[in-house]
């Protein structure tokens, strides 16, 4: 499969009156046309950060992008995100890369009804007219699984159930044919019922319009049926990266080891509680030099301390942060 986005070395940080927040330390992957890459981790982890970036989305100042390089590539030839001046960016954003939000009500501007936020998007990246853009908004709409679309598209954002907005989001990230769509932690405001809907929505319209997804996510559970392959966030690094069947059966970084122990499972003894890692993350204002995981590692040994692993390949595909090898149970 050919790469549509490459990621080498991003370095974030915010300048607030506190300190130096290092939010992002060196992060690097890719994303190949047409799969589903899911980013989890907790909460702080930087996956937000990473997608923000990279779209231009974060406020500038107290953020500052260090280091790095974005490249998008598809028949337009290509270019690097990181490098974009102002119209090229609006270009890029919503045209080729559409973003769909966790929380769609702040997302989604309270006071212009919904058809027109969908169709002002349209206009804005599709040379089309106002009618035609508000056929297209009408037909996305109902593409999203919206009910009466054509009677809805007056109504406003409040109006509609958490899961319906959820879907708008949905129509306005594709609203443009993007090659990537980013949908940053979609469904967790959502009940299972409609979080599972959403999920197969973007599922179908992946499959149908061909796009690659970037699925963020603090919920491993929910990774196994949607995504391709996986990268693990851990204090604004990527410390694993695997395809996802090779994560589950081989964690080859103690983080995800702890990840995939928390989670509930089919057949597990009733009344025996969920391993959780213990201890907290790093303090991103002191980021450590040695690894960042080592206080809360059980398998930490002298040379954790002594420096901060780098990315070791260990199987196809697959990489790991740490100087420990889960599969021989020795240091490597
Ligand atoms: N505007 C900001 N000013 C200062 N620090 C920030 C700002 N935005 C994010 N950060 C910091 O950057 C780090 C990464 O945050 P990010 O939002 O990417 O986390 P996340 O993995 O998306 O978490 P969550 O699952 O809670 O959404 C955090 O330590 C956060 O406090
Ligand atoms: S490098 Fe050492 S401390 Fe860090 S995760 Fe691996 S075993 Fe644990
Ligand atoms: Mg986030």
């Amino acid at each position: 499969m050919s790469r549509i986005l490459t990621v080498k070395n991003l370095v974030t940080r915010f300048y607030t009156f506190d300190g130096v927040v290092h939010a992002l330390n060196g992060v690097s992957f890719h994303l190949d046309h047409g799969e589903t890459l899911a980013i989890v981790g907790e909460s702080g982890s930087g996956k937000s950060v990473t997608m923000m970036s990279l779209l231009h989305l974060l406020p500038m100042p107290p953020a500052r992008i260090e280091e790095g390089e974005a490249v998008f590539e598809d028949d337009d030839g290509p270019i690097d995100l990181l490098k974009l001046s102002k119209p090229e960016r609006r270009r890029v954003r919503g045209g080729k890369i559409g973003y769909i939000f966790q929380d769609a009500l702040s997302a989604l501007n309270p006071v212009m009804t919904v058809g027109r936020q969908v169709r002002e998007s349209i206009m804005e990246h599709l040379s089309l007219d106002q009618k035609a853009a508000r056929e297209r908004t009408i037909q996305l709409l109902e593409h999203v699984g919206i009910p009466g679309a054509k009677s809805r598209y007056g109504n406003y954002p409040h109006q509609f159930s958490g899961g319906m907005r959820q879907r708008v989001m949905i129509a306005v990230a594709i609203a443009c044919d993007p090659k990537i769509v980013i949908a940053d932690e979609p469904t967790t405001a959502l009940d299972v019922t409609v979080q599972a809907q959403i999920i197969e929505l973007t599922k179908r319209i992946q499959d149908e319009l061909g796009i690659s997804v970037i699925w963020i996510t603090h919920d491993l559970g929910v990774v196994a049926g949607i995504a391709d392959r996986v990268l693990v966030m851990y204090a604004g690094s990527a410390v694993e990266i695997s395809p996802v069947d090779r994560l589950y059966e081989h964690p080859q970084h103690p983080y995800t080891e702890g990840l995939l122990a928390a989670l509930p499972r089919v057949g597990a003894k009733r009344g025996k509680r969920l391993a959780s890692i213990k201890g907290s993350p790093p303090d991103l204002q002191e980021p450590p030099r040695h690894c960042q995981f080592a206080w809360r590692c059980p398998y930490n040994f002298d040379r954790c301390w002594a420096s901060a692993p780098p990315l070791f390949e260990v199987g196809e595909g697959h990489y790991t942060k740490c100087y420990y090898d889960m599969d021989q149970e020795r240091p490597r």
